[in-house]
Order: C-alpha cells, then sequence, then structure tokens
C-alpha cells in the first residue's frame, strides 16, 4: 500500500488520484475499484465514507500476485498522505482529464506547501514552483541531444528523468506472442535508453533519474549499476532488502 511504500524508506511516491462524488480526492491506481477492492464500482460514483476497504491481496501489472504490506486498508486521501509524508518527494499522476479533481489537487498541494517536492502531469509546465518531468518528446530530444554530442551545451529545466526499462515489456506477455519486429523494437529502445554515460551526466547536473517498474533483484541491480537515482517497484520492502544487501 501506499503508506508501507515510504515507511520503509522509498526516495519518491507514484501515486494516481481519482475524486469521489463528493469531491474528495482519493490515491487509488484505478478509476474502478474492482481490483482493489472486489467491489465493481466507479471512485467518482460514491461518496468518500460509503468506499469500500482494500482487499489484502492486489494484483499489480509488473508482477503476477502481490501480497499487501501493512494493515490499513482504508482507500486514503490525497492530504493524508501529504501529512503522513511531509518530506518524501511524491509524484501524482492524473489521468483523467477532469477539472474539479486538478483544481482540488492544486488545492491541496497550496495547503500542504509542498508544492516544491510535488509533481504532475497536468501542471507540468503551468507553474514554475513544480518540480517537473521530462515528457516523451522531450525524453525523445534529450537521446537525440545525447547520442550527437550536444547534451552538454543544452539547459534542462527538468528535476526528474523517469523513464521505463524498456526490457520489462517482455515479461508481460507470453514470449511466443511477441512478433520478431517487436522484439527488436524492444531491444533497440532499451539499449538506446539504458545508459550509464547519459544517467551520469543527468546525475552530475543535479537530476534525479527514476526507472519503472521494476519487481525483480537483476533489474533493481541493473537500474544502480546504471546509475540510476531509484527505482519505482510494487515491492518496496523487496527493494528495501536489495538495498540493505548491497549497502552490506
Ligand atoms: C465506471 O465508469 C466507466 C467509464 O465512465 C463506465 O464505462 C463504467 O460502466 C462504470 N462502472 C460502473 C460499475 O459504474
Amino acid at each position: 500500500s501506499v503508506f508501507s511504500a515510504v515507511t520503509i524508506g522509498t526516495d519518491m511516491l507514484e501515486l494516481d488520484c481519482h475524486i469521489t462524488k463528493d469531491e474528495q480526492v482519493v490515491v487509488s491506481h484505478d478509476a474502478n475499484l474492482k481490483r482493489s477492492t472486489g467491489v465493481n464500482v466507479n471512485v467518482s460514483d460514491l461518496k468518500y465514507c460509503e468506499l469500500p476497504p482494500y482487499l489484502c491481496k492486489l494484483d499489480v501489472p509488473f508482477q503476477r500476485a502481490c501480497k499487501c504490506e501493512g494493515t490499513d486498508t482504508r482507500i486514503p486521501l490525497l492530504k493524508e498522505v501529504f501529512e503522513a509524508f511531509p518530506e518524501t518527494p511524491i509524484n501524482i499522476d492524473i489521468k483523467v482529464n477532469n477539472n474539479v479533481l486538478i483544481q482540488k489537487v492544486r488545492l491541496c498541494l497550496r495547503r500542504s506547501e509542498r508544492v516544491t517536492l510535488t509533481v504532475c502531469a497536468e501542471m507540468r509546465y503551468s507553474n514554475s514552483d513544480i518540480p517537473i518531468l521530462f515528457s516523451l518528446q522531450r525524453v525523445l530530444l534529450i537521446l537525440g541531444l545525447f547520442f550527437t554530442g550536444l547534451l552538454p551545451f543544452v539547459p534542462i529545466r527538468e528535476q526528474f528523468f523517469e523513464i521505463p526499462m524498456p526490457s520489462i515489456i517482455l515479461k508481460l506477455k507470453e514470449p511466443h506472442i511477441i512478433s520478431k519486429g517487436h522484439k527488436f523494437l524492444i531491444w533497440l529502445s532499451d539499449t538506446l535508453l539504458m545508459r550509464k554515460a547519459l544517467f551520469d551526466h543527468l546525475t552530475a547536473r543535479g537530476i534525479q533519474v527514476y526507472i519503472w517498474v521494476l519487481n525483480e533483484e537483476h533489474e533493481y541491480k541493473r537500474a544502480f549499476d546504471l546509475g540510476a537515482t531509484g527505482v519505482m517497484t510494487d515491492y518496496p520492502t523487496k527493494l528495501k532488502e536489495f538495498l540493505n544487501n548491497m549497502s552490506a
């Protein structure tokens, strides 16, 4: 759950937000609660107090089965997460185009006085106080500049470089379903993107490099060997153990 992800020292929290019928902003990956609670309802159709509790077994997209960590099964409000973790950078993703939700998140950010620690898809370029993420176009531009040797001469205003590890896509499907052409593209993007020299250059310029969504030890190892600042994972405890072993 969200809360256990931080108590064990994860560097940055990645949250998805949705709005309830009574306009409360809650932290939930999906708009529909079937997967997380077993009840087929949409967050937007219920008042906050009517939301069902989480199931203790969650299915997460990048790994088949997942045991939830921690015991609080209530779906948290965004402001509670802010209050509970005042120092942790939080990356908020608003996937639905809902103006009320965006306004409410803005308000929440302002109230908690943590604008400088929070990033949010729709606000990326609209408020200079909010650290910004690289959009896909910018990632491609940065890659082009990197491979032409021009990157050191170009100013960068983003503060977080968040990219997937393309090879994890191969885990999501049965190997024989993926065509040769598709496999080649995945291999090519993985080879282009997973560059130690690129990560070293960005981190030397103060830009944090995060790689998602890694759930296996060999993936953690690869990311940190490449010089990533951090990784996003569905298994914070597993990641913590890996980090402890690495520093031991
Ligand atoms: C949830 O919302 C989606 C999209 O608006 C809709 O298609 C679906 O029927 C809704 N589900 C329920 C259980 O109301």
